[in-house]
């Protein structure tokens, strides 16, 4: 118990200091590891995938005994639809989508990671489901926004119980599921008339033995819509935060983004100081701080015997401030992933690592990029407020407001 008090009164400091103090592996409790290692991290999200398993759905579930080990059909699905090479062909859409959320920004003040998602949930929407998208990021908002209530609160009631705020949940994820399903089903009678990545996932579906059905590509898709919603938002927002305290980076940005958001056949041209400022800013401040897993059987980790049941966190946020795996840490230095640099890319863990590792990280780069030139090139922007790192859910920074100021054309 006095474990799970001092964590709670501060996620990230007592992890650090479990790192720290205690080593590459320790005990939480008696049900519960902490990996503070770069290369046992690699192993239980690498090696170990088929038995450190994800226990959780996106509603933060138990997913039922049975089909804990189904992962690997939703991954066949959905690893194909979000290829770089799929992306690029959507690539002057997202910029479209990017330029037209900064020029219609208003001069209003806006909470830096809300200012984001509406660019980020439209691209999503858009990259899925083409026109038909157009309520899904207002039902996925309805969906996320009943999840704190019962997500990582380790007072809530089991799921089974049938609490109010279950109950929110499950009335916005049947509300989002019925509105899926209709288009869905569109592809699925006619697969060659639709070239968005849910049309894609149909035609996947059709080619695999035994085939998906579409209650399993629903499940995917609103996996997809959940997780490319805050997640890329909280990024942009620390991302725009890191530019706002090192200027010259707005500048070095600046003047990559006519490449960033050049037409397609030359928008694989190479833009480091933009991908850097990214990764630089996904290292110090990752969305997703927290990645936990639960033993299926027994395994050996660090040497330690570790039984079936047993639950494995670790956390990017630690290994990424730990300099065994990154020179000089605490500093925001993006030139260490340009040409040259020495950013070792398997010590990140921003999108994760192994077979589980983030299908999304191609889009979430190619439209964070987007968003980021199509800020520094339309408009000038302040970040003020209190950036400290609030670890729930997702890491978002307490309170930071961004104010955009478009710039007139011509
Ligand atoms: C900056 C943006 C993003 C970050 C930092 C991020 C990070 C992550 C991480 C760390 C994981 C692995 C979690 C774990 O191992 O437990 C993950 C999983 C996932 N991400 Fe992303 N993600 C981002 C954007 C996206 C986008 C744009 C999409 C979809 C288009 C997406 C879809 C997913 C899905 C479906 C999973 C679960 C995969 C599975 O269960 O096997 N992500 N993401």
């Amino acid at each position: 118990m006095g474990n799970l008090r001092a964590y709670e009164e501060d996620r990230l400091g007592f992890l650090q200091r479990v790192a720290e103090n205690y080593g590459p592996i320790s005990a939480f409790d008696r049900r519960t590891t902490v990996l503070s290692d770069a290369g046992l991290a690699r192993r239980v999200l690498g090696e170990l995938a088929g038995t450190a398993v994800i226990r959780n759905n996106v509603l933060q579930e138990p997913i039922p005994v049975g089909e804990v080990a189904s992962w690997p059909v939703a991954r066949r699905l959905m690893n194909p639809v979000l290829r770089k090479r799929v992306i690029d062909q959507r690539r002057s859409q997202i910029v479209r989508l990017a330029v037209d959320h900064v020029r219609s920004s208003g001069a209003r003040f806006f909470d830096a990671v809300e200012y984001w998602e509406p660019f980020t949930s439209r691209t999503a929407a858009d990259y899925f489901l083409g026109e038909d998208g157009g309520r899904v990021p207002a039902l996925v908002r309805d969906l996320l926004a009943s999840l704190p209530a019962v997500a990582g609160n380790v007072f809530a009631l089991p799921a089974a119980v049938p609490t109010p705020s279950r109950r929110r949940v499950r009335n916005a994820f049947a509300e989002l599921r019925a509105h899926l399903l209709p288009p869905l089903t569109a592809r699925a009678r006619d697969p060659q008339s639709y070239d968005d990545a849910a049309g894609n996932l149909v035609r996947r579906a059709a080619q695999m033995e035994p085939r998906p059905g579409l209650d399993r590509l629903v499940n995917v898709l609103i996996g997809n819509l959940l997780a490319s919603y805050t997640v890329p938002a909280a990024g942009l927002a620390w991302a725009t935060w890191a530019l706002s305290q090192h200027p010259e980076w707005i500048t070095r940005v600046r003047e990559e983004a006519p490449r960033a958001l050049a037409p397609p056949d030359t928008a694989n041209a190479q833009m480091p100081h933009t991908t850097g400022v990214l990764m630089e800013s996904f290292r110090l401040y990752p969305p997703t701080w927290l990645l936990t897993r639960q033993l299926s059987s027994g395994a050996i980790v660090g040497g330690y015997a570790l039984p079936a049941g047993q639950t494995i966190m670790t956390s990017p946020f630690v290994l990424h401030r730990d300099p065994a795996n990154f020179d000089d840490p605490q500093s925001f230095a993006p030139e260490r992933w340009g040409p040259g640099g020495n950013a070792d890319p398997a010590n990140f863990f921003g999108f994760g690592h192994g077979p589980r590792g983030c299908p999304g990280r191609d889009l979430a780069i190619i439209s964070c990029s987007s968003a980021l030139a199509a800020l520094v090139s339309q408009a000038d922007f302040e970040v003020t407020g209190d950036p400290t790192p609030n670890p729930r859910f997702i890491l978002r920074p307490r309170a930071l407001r961004i104010e955009v100021k478009v710039r007139r054309v011509g």
